[in-house]
Order: structure tokens, then sequence, then C-alpha cells
């Protein structure tokens, strides 16, 4: 059985990672999703929020399960008895930070395979962090993210502006 874990921040899932999800799951005959728990990193929703996201959108989609982990990447990819770390490429600037990351990896875990899949031109502009900084500032994120990441964003941004 082929696995791969999709691993990442995904705070909030954006279409772009979507898209790298649903074609890395033609390849694998599961995908883990695996969202990182960083006790020193505070999010904008929490792990419980992006996982549950997550497993909402991917519902349709029974080679793909949701998950999180803290440590390390390799320990969790092992423990999954995956085969393989699925990465998304956007442009250049993500080249030296996911190479770096690959080759570390490789040299803990040299049997585990990054496989890096490039997003399609469309979505090539896309970051978590632009999505929020234009969400919050009111600017429209129609398209760009799936319909509940749109809900779950404005409710969480009226919810930060009334202060609770
Ligand atoms: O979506 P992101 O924030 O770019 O994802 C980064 C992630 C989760 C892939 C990366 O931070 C990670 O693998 N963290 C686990 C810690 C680890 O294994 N570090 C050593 C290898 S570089």
């Amino acid at each position: 059985m082929r696995i791969g874990v999709y691993p990442g921040s995904f705070d909030p899932v954006t279409n772009g990672h979507l898209d790298i999800l649903e074609r890395s799951s033609k390849l694998f005959d599961r995908v883990v999703v695996a969202v990182i728990h960083n006790p020193q990193k505070r999010g904008f929703f929490t792990i419980e929020e992006r996982v549950d996201i997550l497993k909402n959108i991917t519902s349709h989609n029974p080679k793909v399960s949701v998950d999180s982990f803290s440590g390390l990447l390799m320990d969790y990819v092992k423990n999954q008895g995956a085969q393989a770390v699925i990465r998304g490429l956007r442009a250049v600037s993500d080249f030296d930070y996911e190479m770096q990351m690959a080759l570390m990896n490789n040299k803990l875990s040299p049997e585990i395979e990054t496989i890096f899949i490039i997003s399609c031109p469309q979505y090539i502009y896309l970051s978590s962090t632009k999505i929020k900084e234009v969400a919050i500032l009111g600017g429209c994120i129609h398209g760009l993210v799936p319909s509940l990441v749109e809900e779950r964003l404005k409710e969480k941004i009226k919810l930060l502006g009334s202060g609770s």
C-alpha cells in the first residue's frame, strides 16, 4: 500500500492546497493530511479547527484522511507506514526552503522520498498568510479557498473584532 503524508500548517487550507491534495491522491493509495502542532506558534485557527475544516472538505475522497502531529516529521511519516512526503511548489521562492527541508529529511530518513507537485498556475500566488490578510482587511477571497473556509474566516474575524 502506497501512503503519502501531506504535511503543513493549513492555517487555513486554500484551494491551492486542495489542488495538490486531489492530484496527489491519484498517485497514492492513501494520503494523510498532517496538520503540524507547534506549541510555540500560535495560529489563527486552532489545530482542532483546521483538522475539522480539512475533514469536512475532504470527506468526498475515501483515499484522504486528516490528522495532526508534533515533533519530527520523519518520525510521524514512519509511524504512519508511509513512503513519501508530498509538498506543493508554487514559485522559485519556495525552492530554497523546500530543498533544505527535503535534504534534511533525506539525511534523517533516506528511505522516505519527498515528492514535489507544481502548483497549477491559477493558484501560484495563493498563500494562507495572504488569504488571512485580505480577509481581515475585508477583501474578497471568494474562489481562493473552499466556501467552508470563507465562512469560518468570517466567523473568526467577527469574534476577534467583538473582543471575545
Ligand atoms: O505549511 P508549512 O508551514 O510550510 O509546513 C511546514 C512543515 C510542517 C512541513 C515543517 O515545518 C515540518 O516538517 N515540521 C516538522 C519538524 C521537523 O521535522 N523538522 C526537521 C526537518 S526540516
